[in-house]
Order: C-alpha cells, then sequence, then structure tokens
C-alpha cells in the first residue's frame, strides 16, 4: 500500500512516498481502518517543514478518517463498514486533561495517517458522522474537535452569547459555524476582504480586517454593544492577545488556542486581571468529547468548509498551498 514519510531533518522538500506492506490483524480489541482522507493543520505543517523536529521516517498527518474492513475478536463498538475518524490523543478517552505534550499523537510523536490503511486499538477512532464523506470526517479530529471543546465544552456556551474567531483558518471556521448553531453571534477577523465576505456568507454578524485595524479588539468590544464578547476563539497568541482582551467582556472566555504570531510575547496581563476573564489554554480533546461531538453533528446540519482536496502523493504541495495562506477553513487529503 502506499504512504508518505517525512526524512530528517523534515522540510516539505523531504516528504517521500512510500510503499508499505498490508498491516496484519488485527489482534483483540483492534481494528483494521482503510484510510481516504486526511486534513491538513497547523500542528502537522509545524512537524513536515522540520518546525517540530521528529524522528527520520515518520509517516505524517493526525487526521485519519475511512473504514472498518476488519474487527478484531472480543470487539462490539464497530462493525465492518463503518466509517471511523481518528482521534488525536489516542490515549486520553475521557475525563481532565491527561497530556501536556505531543509524544502520542500520530503524526508527531508516533506515525500517523499518510498511508492507505492501518491496525489500531479501536479506542484510537471515532464513528465519524453519519452521510459524511471521508474528507469532511478527517476534519473533525483536530480542528473541529478544537473548535467544540473551546466553545462547548470549556466554554459553556448558550444563545445570545457573542463570538469572536480570529482569522479564517480551520478552527476558526469551525468555532464560526458551531457559534451560529447554537444561537450566538459571531465577529469574525480576516487579513482579507475576500475571506470577510464569505464568512458573511456562513453567517458572520460583523467582520473586521485585522490588516486595515489594528485595534480590532476594541473594534469586536464596541459592536457588541460596549459590553465586549463573550468567548473568543485566540489562535494568534502574544501578538494578538492584546486585543482579544481588550475585546471581552469582564468575566467573559479567552480560549487560547493557537500561537500564529510567536510562541511567547509580552501579555498584557493588567488588562486580563482587570476584565477578570478566563484565558484557558487547551489542546484539542478526548475521545469522549469526539463522541459527543459526532452526536452533534448529527442532530444539526453542520458541514465542514473544505477548500480544496489533494491527492496523498502531493502532499508538499498541499502544505505548501496551507503555507500560502490562501485557503479558507480546511484543506484535506483524499486517498
Ligand atoms: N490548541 C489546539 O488544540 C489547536 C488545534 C488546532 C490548531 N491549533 C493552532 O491554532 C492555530 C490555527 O490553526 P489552524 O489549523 O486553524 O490554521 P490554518 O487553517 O492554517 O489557519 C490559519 C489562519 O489564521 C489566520 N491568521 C494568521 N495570522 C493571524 C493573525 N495574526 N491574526 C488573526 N488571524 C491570523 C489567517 O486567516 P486569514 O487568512 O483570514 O487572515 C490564516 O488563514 C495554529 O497556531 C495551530 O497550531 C491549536
Amino acid at each position: 500500500m502506499k504512504g508518505m514519510t517525512l526524512r530528517s531533518p523534515g522540510g516539505l522538500d523531504r516528504l517521500e512516498p512510500l510503499d508499505l506492506p498490508e498491516p496484519g490483524g488485527p489482534g483483540p480489541g483492534e481494528i483494521r481502518v482503510r484510510l481516504h482522507a486526511s486534513s491538513l493543520n497547523y500542528h502537522d505543517y509545524g512537524v513536515v517543514s522540520g518546525r517540530m523536529p521528529t524522528e527520520d521516517g515518520r509517516i505524517p498527518m493526525s487526521d485519519g478518517a475511512g473504514v472498518v474492513e476488519v474487527v478484531g475478536e472480543g470487539l462490539t463498538e464497530f462493525a465492518v463498514g463503518d466509517h471511523v475518524v481518528s482521534c488525536f490523543f489516542p490515549g486520553w478517552l475521557e475525563g481532565p486533561p491527561a497530556v501536556s505534550d505531543f509524544s502520542t499523537v500520530p503524526g508527531d510523536g508516533v506515525d500517523g495517517y499518510a498511508r492507505e490503511a492501518v491496525v489500531r486499538p479501536a479506542t484510537w477512532f471515532t464513528r465519524a458522522p453519519k452521510g459524511f464523506s471521508h474528507a469532511e470526517a478527517a476534519t473533525l479530529t483536530t480542528a473541529g474537535l478544537t473548535a467544540w471543546r473551546a466553545l462547548i465544552v470549556n466554554g459553556g456556551l448558550k444563545a445570545g452569547d457573542v463570538v469572536l474567531v480570529l482569522g479564517t483558518g480551520g478552527v476558526s471556521i469551525f468555532a464560526l459555524q458551531l457559534a451560529k448553531l447554537m444561537g450566538a453571534s459571531v465577529v469574525a477577523t480576516s487579513s482579507s476582504d475576500e475571506k470577510l465576505e464569505r464568512v458573511r456568507a456562513l453567517g458572520a454578524d460583523h467582520t473586521i480586517n485585522y490588516r486595515q485595524h489594528q485595534d480590532w479588539g476594541v473594534r469586536a468590544r464596541d459592536w457588541a454593544g460596549g459590553r465586549g464578547v463573550d468567548h473568543v476563539i485566540e489562535v494568534g497568541g502574544a501578538g494578538t492577545l492584546g486585543q482579544s482582551i481588550a475585546a471581552v467582556r469582564v468575566g467573559g472566555h479567552i480560549s487560547l488556542i493557537g500561537v500564529l504570531t510567536g510562541r511567547a510575547g509580552e501579555v498584557p496581563t493588567g488588562a486580563l486581571m482587570a476584565k477578570q476573564a478566563r484565558l484557558h489554554g487547551l489542546i484539542v480533546g478526548n475521545r469522549s468529547q469526539q463522541m459527543d461531538f459526532v452526536r452533534a453533528i448529527e442532530a444539526t446540519e453542520l458541514r465542514p468548509v473544505i477548500d480544496r482536496s489533494f491527492a496523498l502523493a502531493v502532499m508538499a504541495e498541499a502544505f505548501r498551498y496551507e503555507e500560502s495562506g490562501a485557503h479558507f477553513g480546511k484543506i484535506c487529503l483524499e486517498f
């Protein structure tokens, strides 16, 4: 079967095609999954670009979706033919956060899903939403579940809340869609007026070009009646936190998800304290949360926004597209 591997020290030109033997088994408690799609995340980009060093020969990609081909002895949760999607943290099944690094994450600390089949413990996957394509399902593992956890699990989002989403990448577009489905209002920012038009079409109530308006957080607060927004989907990190704090209401909630502006920097801690806001760092979520998310998707009309799909063999091209920043929502690999 076909796969892709990353040679040290990483870099998009260090991605190589790989011929792999078909996986044997599965053993008791395992499933064999024929994979048909993956989706790109900024974290996968960190790995393949060599910025987050990994082992020589690593099979990249954290997100994987496909069909159960064989079910191991004693397993009742899945049946042959079920459509499934992988979990970001295979060992974190439920309960409070139990991990603070990527050592167990497929595509980083262990081999991932840039290949046509795997045998894994059944708990490494959940059911995919009914009616989803494999590419749509693959978007849930990382970007989708992160937005779900930020707003629903940690944020306790409710109808009438105001949500601020930063930029138009995978996590932010999922957060916009979830917020609208839950009856919240959304302020969305982007560096591109054309992308802002697209977020309005998805239901954003107010939009701000963050390149043209450095005070986008103050503007978001003013739009929210001067009271401020209830939740911020913070994907920028230190370079954007100041404006996110300006945007949030007293007692509001900032989900610290990304560090697109850099891993460290100055933060106006006094302003954060005065706002009495919750600044909540998070990394994706657990398997039980993913199962809740899948149920919620089936009860609503949420469909992931996929900008473009690429073939597995040209995954470097897919990452170059992500690198360009031209995308809106998710980029996928289909195989
Ligand atoms: N903690 C977690 O669990 C978790 C999970 C997933 C992702 N992340 C992190 O979240 C971040 C976004 O991930 P992603 O997969 O959604 O990335 P992505 O799909 O590549 O999206 C990146 C988008 O972010 C926007 N952006 C870039 N710089 C910005 C800035 N200074 N201010 C506001 N927006 C900016 C741009 O939107 P425009 O083109 O519209 O300007 C860009 O298209 C990354 O840092 C990633 O590592 C964390």
